[in-house]
């Protein structure tokens, strides 16, 4: 097969690496790609008539879509007419991340655990609302906001400022609602599903702050790993019949079709775990922990989910942990100088992976292009082990201005 996958960060580099293991895999193309990846085809993700007409060129079997805006723009319906199979929920099904407010409904239509919200008009309401949960509440708009759509607040009075401030930021037509506050940790239970089949992959936790201890702003995502020893079996079979199962099952019986990664951001409580938001695609930074992990061939689950063939077989959690820190420009996620040039990753050990995120080639050199520079990834059987291995390497690469946490998969 002639394999494509959408996007031009680590998760998308993770991803190529994977399916290249496949031993139907013939090539593995990445549109746009970056300084890491090959061959890269340039297009943008989110004109879905260029898609299609790149993977027309390409002659792809298939396209595995990396990011929420592609989804989002429609790019998986686009190939609908065309001879290329899309990996990738359709526009209506990547609702389930793109409107945070059609999610909440959808959730509470079907019964499945999450924070109660209340959709609010006035600052007067927002004042009952927070008055109602504690003196606390959240704030969410509806729409993609790339991580700068929800705000957590502690008082009423925190909470009507941060309303009026997204209601001025966000367009006038996109609603914006509050929530309950939810107390406990996270975890992200990411899946592979044609809607009715699915395996789960090794949960993940990510961290988002930019310094060690989550102090500073919060950034795409400072590293992550897998599995999360404190999700055990137990609670992942919880997880699996009281919120995975009826989102797939309330999917269908709305006849929404979905095929694709499915990602449950949790709160786990200690009234069991509850759903923050879905994601309709993998996170990033926790697939580039993930898919190292994983047995089987993805490729082959990812084909069967298209012809919707799939029998929720071939592919599983696998055994051991995965580290991913994420080496980064310095001054991310405010400003900071790109074009730096990376020196050291041939000194990596051979079993340890490094992603690239934001990175270009300039004749010999590899140079930085963005905030997410790396990812280093080492896989060990002990949590342990992974941290030091990659810490091992971490220091091995340079780049002026070079940061990295030092306390990636240190959280639990
Ligand atoms: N109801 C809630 N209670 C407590 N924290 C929340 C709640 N909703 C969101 N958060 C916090 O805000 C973060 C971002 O919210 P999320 O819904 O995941 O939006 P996004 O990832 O699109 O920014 C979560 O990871 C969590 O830390
Ligand atoms: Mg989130």
């Amino acid at each position: 097969m002639n394999v494509g996958v959408l996007g031009s960060g680590g998760r998308e580099h993770a991803l190529a690496w994977k399916l290249a293991q496949s031993a139907r895999a013939k090539s593995v193309f990445v549109l746009p790609g970056n300084g890491g990846t090959s061959p890269n085809v340039a297009v943008c993700p989110t004109d879905a008539e260029a898609v299609a007409a790149a993977c027309e060129r390409l002659s792809l079997d298939l396209l595995v879509v990396g990011g929420e805006e592609p989804l989002a723009a429609g790019v998986v319906d686009r190939l609908a007419t065309t001879s290329t199979l899309a990996f990738g929920p359709t526009a209506a099904a990547a609702r389930v991340e793109s409107s945070k407010l059609w999610a909440k409904r959808f959730m509470e239509r079907h019964g499945i655990p999450c924070a109660e919200h209340a959709e609010v008009a006035t600052t007067a309401e927002v004042e009952a609302a927070a008055n109602r949960w504690g003196g606390r509440l959240v704030v969410k708009a509806d729409g993609l906001a790339a991580g700068k759509g929800v705000v957590v607040c502690d008082s009423p009075a925190r909470a009507q400022e941060a309303w009026h401030e997204m209601r001025r930021s966000r367009p006038a037509d996109e609603p914006v609602f509050v929530e309950e506050p939810l107390d406990g940790w996270e975890v992200s239970v990411l899946c592979v599903t044609d809607g009715r089949a699915y395996a789960v992959l090794p949960p993940a936790q990510d961290h988002k702050a930019v310094y060690d201890g989550d102090r500073g702003p919060n950034t795409g995502g400072m590293g992550a790993f897998a599995p999360v020893p404190a999700l055990g079996a137990e609670a992942l079979g919880v997880v699996r019949r009281t919120i995975l199962e009826p989102t797939l099952a309330g999917l269908r019986s709305e006849g929404i079709k979905y095929c694709g990664f499915l990602y449950l951001g949790l709160m786990v409580t200690d009234e069991g775990p509850k759903v923050l938001e879905y994601n309709a695609r993998l996170g990033d930074p926790e697939a580039e922990a993930v898919l190292p992990l994983l047995r089987g061939d993805l490729l082959d689950a990812m084909h069967a989910c298209c012809e919707g063939t799939w029998d929720g077989m071939g592919i599983s959690a696998g055994d051991g942990f995965a580290v991913d820190v994420v080496l980064a420009s310095g001054g991310y996620p405010g400003a900071f100088t790109a074009g730096r040039e990376i020196v050291g990753l041939e000194s990596v050990d051979p079993d340890v992976l490094v992603f690239h995120g934001a990175t270009r080639r300039d004749g010999d050199r590899l140079l930085t292009s963005g905030g997410r520079v790396l990812h280093v990834v080492a896989r060990a059987d002990s949590l342990d082990e992974a941290i030091d291995r990659a810490y091992r390497n971490v220091d091995r690469i340079r780049f002026a201005g070079m940061h990295a946490r030092r306390d990636i998969g240190r959280r639990l």
